[in-house]
């Protein structure tokens, strides 16, 4: 799809930074009814990392700007803006943005947080790459950063073993070759589905109190089924349709990079665009579900071990809390 725009915005450096803590499914089966085996068959998950207590959302962001800008070879004055796709940020406000950029010495930045849950990324990669298209800005960081080990009630087997902490990042450059980088972006939010899938308590609705802390009202709330029927749906839906809308057959796509929730809903969006498994990015088994970090980090990842080559079609695909979902084609610009 060609843009009427000076620029197109291409993905020039990654990094990622995933905790060192690991703690596996077997960590869950000593205090809770649940199994390794139950867990792995129903979501493809065998570990997930954990930041420790002294370490918010900003420690990992900060580690995975720091190998991105080492990837690049270029200092944290030269960024313009930084986006932070994120469901836990150090604090409501101020924004993890402007903790980040603060610790980096980002100091000819700004920046701002996104929360879009699981679609965090897909949506902040997007806003980012319309101040690149629009000639605005030369350098944008989108990061995704998470430290869902903060939000999940490690008493309810139905959520805490499906979350993992974690963060990645992009970064943005303009390109005058139109057929190279974000090529097309498709969003869509369906605030019904707020009701399956929500952390209610510490906003303006439900100020946390001594009450909403009792309730658990403060912790992630999921009806995993109800999710489970709409995220099959909706990724598959629209990874279809990116595809289809830019003419560009199974053959074509390098790489399928969906968000990591459950194995299951992977591989039913990959047969619906008729992809088979190996061209999808996974990283699920490892870290589990680390909401706004789970492309990038599957991106920085495969980049690393020299699996993205360029001239590759990617598809990135999520589905997430709100409902919200969405999908981006990317050509690989390097
Ligand atoms: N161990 C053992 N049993 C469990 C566990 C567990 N860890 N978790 C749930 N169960 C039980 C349930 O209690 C239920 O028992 P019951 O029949 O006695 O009530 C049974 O397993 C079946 O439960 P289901 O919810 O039907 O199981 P399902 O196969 O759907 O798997 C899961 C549950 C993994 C949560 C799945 O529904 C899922 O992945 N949902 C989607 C998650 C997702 O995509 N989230 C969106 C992104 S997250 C974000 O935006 C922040």
């Amino acid at each position: 799809m060609s843009k009427i725009t000076p620029y197109n915005a291409y993905i020039s450096a990654v990094g990622h930074y995933m905790p060192e803590k690991v703690v596996t499914n077997e960590y869950f089966s000593k205090y809770l009814d649940t199994s390794h085996q139950w867990i792995m068959e129903r979501t493809g998950i065998a570990e997930r990392r954990f930041l420790g207590d002294d370490q918010p959302t900003s420690y990992a962001g900060v580690k995975a700007i720091e190998e991105l800008l080492k990837n690049r070879g270029i200092g944290p004055d030269e960024i313009d803006l930084l986006i932070v796709a994120t469901v836990t940020p150090d604090m409501i406000y101020p924004s993890t943005a402007c903790v980040i950029q603060d610790i980096l010495g980002m100091k000819n930045c700004w920046g701002f947080d996104m929360l879009a849950a699981c679609s965090g990324f897909i949506f902040a990669l997007t806003t980012g790459a319309q101040f690149i298209e629009s000639g605005m800005h030369k350098k944008v960081i989108v990061l995704g950063a998470e430290k869902m080990s903060a939000i999940v009630d490690m008493q309810d087997r139905n959520t805490c073993v499906l979350f993992g902490d974690g963060a990645a990042a992009v970064l943005l450059e303009p390109t005058e070759d139109k057929s190279y980088g974000i090529l097309d972006s498709l969003m869509h939010i369906d605030g019904a589905g707020g009701k399956y899938l929500y952390q209610a308590a510490g906003g303006s609705k439900y100020p946390t109190s001594h009450e909403t802390v009792d309730k658990k009202m403060h912790l992630v709330h999921q009806e995993g089924r109800a999710v489970f029927m709409a995220a099959v749906k909706g990724m598959a839906d629209i990874s279809f349709e990116i595809m289809e809308k830019n003419n560009l057959s199974p053959d074509d796509v390098a790489y399928l990079i969906p968000h990591q929730a459950n194995l299951r809903i992977i591989a039913a969006c990959a047969e619906r665009m008729g992809i088979g498994m190996e061209k999808v990015m996974l990283n699920i088994e490892k870290y589990g579900n680390t909401t706004a970090a789970t492309i990038p980090s599957c991106i920085s990842e495969y980049w690393q071990n020299g699996k993205i080559k360029k001239d590759d079609y990617l598809i990135l695909t999520s589905f997430g809390a709100g409902f919200t979902w969405g999908s981006i084609l990317v050509r690989w610009a390097y």
